[in-house]
């Protein structure tokens, strides 16, 4: 986070916080102070980690008028999408229509919190309402209660884009709502101020191919077999994948300097065994060297031999089917002899590099 400090129409001082690189496309956002902990700060932080530059202008009792936000947003790095709640959407909308018209990308008018943790119903004064032919795209985000105070068909009228959205509830209230807000405002960003994509190439950085395959979500595993002196050893691995169901094949891919691969390499049989969602820590703890991995975890030698960890979402003993050479790692397919599972408890998942849990309605 680092704090800015943009001019007004009349030289006064308007400070703000930013969030994320500023060559990313900037939002601006115009929220008025809330109860602690105060909402914008998830959005900003989600809106800065889906690749955007987050403004926030500090407002306390006085917001800006709408020639300050003119001057305001003609300092931005680039031009923004301004999101604006209930107090400061005729602001918004008078700084942006007409002429000013080529100062943001986009607008989002949104009900929010006031002081006292109630709903504030985005309203727009009638004049606003009005005098505002806006050539820019328009997102209304409404809560349930309370919300709705916006004339969308007004709207419609004088704007050329308009789309509308209920969130659920109090608008942006329980962490819910947030991620369903989230949600939507990083959409219409795509949309109407989309992002270049960051490109690969064969011999560009490790770092950037890493990256675009942390888009692929996968579950996560624990790759296990005994040593030749009889030791449990295990790695924590998601590159595994079903090749083939008849015969039963899965493959899993084991980086050549794992300390793991000699026991997996030499072990006839080996075990997947698949993470549930409260086995992140066990996750954890199989990239570690400084620990004995099996310590602390439960495990269990297989009907076929493999050591199996108790309780994962799904253990698949395999008999080693082959192994094929893959430049910095090794592909090794197993035939699975035994797979066993349960079918109620959900998967610990991996995604940009961070775990994840399913979210389904
Ligand atoms: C979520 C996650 C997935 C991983 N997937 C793999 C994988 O598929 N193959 C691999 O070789 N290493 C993978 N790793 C890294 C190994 O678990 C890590 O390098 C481990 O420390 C190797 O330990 P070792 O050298 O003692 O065997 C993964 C790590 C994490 C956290």
């Amino acid at each position: 986070m680092s704090q800015l400090e943009f001019r007004g129409f009349a030289g006064g001082a308007w400070a703000a916080e930013a969030h994320g690189g500023v060559d990313a496309p900037s939002v601006l956002l115009l929220l008025e102070r809330a109860r602690e902990p105060e909402p914008w700060r998830p959005i900003a932080q989600a809106l800065a980690e889906a690749g955007r530059h987050v403004v926030r202008l500090a407002i306390e009792e006085v917001g800006p008028s709408t020639e300050d936000l003119r001057a305001i947003l003609g300092q931005m790095a680039s031009r923004p999408v301004v999101v604006a709640s209930a107090l400061w959407a005729d602001e918004a909308v008078m700084a942006l229509s007409g002429e000013g018209s080529h100062l943001a990308t986009g607008l989002v008018l949104v009900d929010s919190f006031t002081k006292d943790g109630a709903v504030a119903a985005t309203e727009l004064r009638q004049e606003t309402a009005q005098a505002a032919p806006l050539q820019i795209p328009l997102l209304v985000v409404q809560g349930g209660e309370g919300g709705g105070a916006l004339d969308l068909n007004a709207l419609k009228t004088r704007a050329t884009h308009v789309s509308a959205v209920q969130v659920e509830a109090d608008g942006v209230a329980s962490t819910d709502d947030l991620e369903a807000f989230n949600a939507v405002l990083i959409d219409f960003l795509e949309q109407h101020a989309p992002r270049a994509p960051i490109e690969f190439r064969n011999g560009s950085d490790a770092r950037t191919l890493r990256d675009a395959l942390g888009c692929f979500a996968t579950g996560v595993t624990i790759v296990t077999a005994f040593t030749a002196a009889g030791q449990p050893a295990g790695l924590t691995a998601n590159s595994f994948t079903s090749v083939s169901l008849d015969p039963p094949l899965v493959l899993i891919c084991v980086g050549k300097s794992a300390s793991t691969l000699p026991a997996l390499m030499a072990a006839d049989r080996f075990a997947i065994n698949v993470l549930h969602m409260g086995q992140q820590s066990t996750s954890n703890r199989f990239t570690r060297k400084d620990v004995d991995r099996f310590e602390t975890v439960a495990w269990e030698r297989g009907e076929f031999g493999p050591p199996l960890l108790t309780g994962s979402l799904a253990n698949f003993e395999c008999e080693r089917h082959a192994v094929h050479e893959g430049g910095d790692h090794v592909m090794l397919v197993g035939k699975v002899l035994r797979a066993r599972f349960e079918p109620h408890r959900d998967p610990l998942l991996y995604f940009r590099g961070k775990y994840r849990r399913l979210h389904m309605s």
